[in-house]
């Protein structure tokens, strides 16, 4: 089977081209490299003993698409490309629409006119409305995102369902991914953010290896048991997996689907930076400051729907997140320039 990954060579397309290749699929990478290093896929390579094929292109390019699609005979399309940085999203909102929402159309329509129709979307649980019920199930209502990125995220979802309404014959998975961390457990690939993180194990691991100087802790007045905020940080193996089992089990019938790929269980900022030094031996130096705007208070998934249907279960926990990304930051400290320069 051959898988076209859009955005293969980020953070969790990386890792999950690797899940692929190990596990005998063939893989296209499609991405521009706005966000990411081709370093990642020669690591990939590497790592599986395997090769790929990279197309440098962007994915609002439909014909190239089409044309790639139709050329290396393409089974289905895992779409992870697209724009994921919050803040930013906030300044330059039309630049996310036309990369996310206009990206995806291009996609899709890529993908209709190359007979295509089995395709896995990455989406986030930042499309869930605020909530004192936790966990989340898929039944969740959906509300309305507090930034550009979120909207694009939740826009995405319509779009495809309204795809599929029309055109019943296509297999759609929309994959809510709660918060991704962790890297592969030979410190080979990772998430290698451009600029000052926005997230905080890619913010934690940079405080430790001595890139930055400290830790902010956004807010501990809120009504969690330690009042810093809590999430639901899936090993990105474990969400590389899921896509996997979510693309075979798609490829078998046609259907629309919505799966949660998350834990199960939360940790507080506190708990989440004492793992961390726990398990790295290094002291992550912390300032509480004041809250994010948009930020929430919680949020963690109920996975079962993705375990019953998909055969899928998260195999690792906070600390090898945290053994894990420690291992990536510490023998590359400066990420995939390290290997560049
Ligand atoms: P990433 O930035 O590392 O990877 C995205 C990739 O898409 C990059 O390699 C980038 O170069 C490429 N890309 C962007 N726009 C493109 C375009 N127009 N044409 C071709 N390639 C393009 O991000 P990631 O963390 O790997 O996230 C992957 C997907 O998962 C994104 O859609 C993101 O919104 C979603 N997601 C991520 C998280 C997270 O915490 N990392 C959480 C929920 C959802
Ligand atoms: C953020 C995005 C969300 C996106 C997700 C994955 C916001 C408001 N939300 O989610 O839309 O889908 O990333 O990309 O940006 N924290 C700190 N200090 C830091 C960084 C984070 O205290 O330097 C705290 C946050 O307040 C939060 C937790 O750590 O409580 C996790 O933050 P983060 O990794 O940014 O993820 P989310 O906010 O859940």
């Amino acid at each position: 089977m051959v898988m076209l990954l859009t955005g293969g060579a980020g953070y969790i397309g990386s890792h999950t081209a690797l899940v692929l290749l190990e596990a005998g699929y063939d893989v296209v990478v499609y991405d521009n490299l706005s966000n990411s290093s081709p370093e990642s896929l020669r690591r990939v390579e590497r790592l599986s003993g395997r090769s790929l094929t990279f197309i440098e292109a962007d994915i609002r390019d439909t014909a190239r698409l089409e044309q790639a699609l139709t050329e290396h005979a393409v089974d289905a399309v895992i779409h992870f490309a697209g724009l994921k940085a919050v803040g930013e999203s906030t300044e330059k909102p039309l630049a996310y629409y036309e990369n996310n929402v206009g990206g995806t159309l291009s996609l899709c329509q890529a993908m209709r006119a190359a007979d295509v129709r089995t395709l896995v979307f990455s989406s986030s649980a930042t499309v869930y409305a605020e909530s004192d019920e936790m966990p989340l199930t898929e039944a969740a209502p959906t509300g309305r995102p507090t930034n550009p990125y979120g909207s694009s995220k939740l826009m995405i979802e319509w779009i495809l369902q309204d795809l599929y309404a029309a055109n019943p014959d296509w297999s759609i998975a929309i994959l809510r991914y709660f918060n991704p961390a962790g890297a592969h457990e030979s410190g080979e690939i990772g998430e290698d953010p451009n600029g000052i993180p926005n997230n905080l194990l890619p913010y934690v691991s940079q405080v430790a290896v001595g890139r930055l100087e400290q830790l902010s802790i956004y807010g501990n007045d809120y009504a969690t048991p330690d009042g810093t905020g809590v999430r639901d940080y899936i090993h990105v193996m474990d969400l590389a997996e899921g896509h996997l089992k979510a693309a075979n089990a798609i490829a078998r019938a046609s259907g629309l689907h919505l799966w949660n790929l998350g834990t199960g269980k939360g940790y507080s900022v506190l708990e989440a930076v004492q793992a961390f030094e726990r398990v790295s031996q290094r002291p992550v130096p912390y300032r509480v400051v004041g809250r994010r705007p948009g930020d929430i208070a919680q949020c963690w998934a109920d996975p079962r729907k993705a375990e019953a249907e998909l055969d899928w279960q998260c195999s690792r926990g906070i600390d090898d997140i945290m053994a894990d990304a420690w291992r990536w930051q510490s023998h590359n400290p400066q990420g995939y320039r390290d290997s560049e320069r």
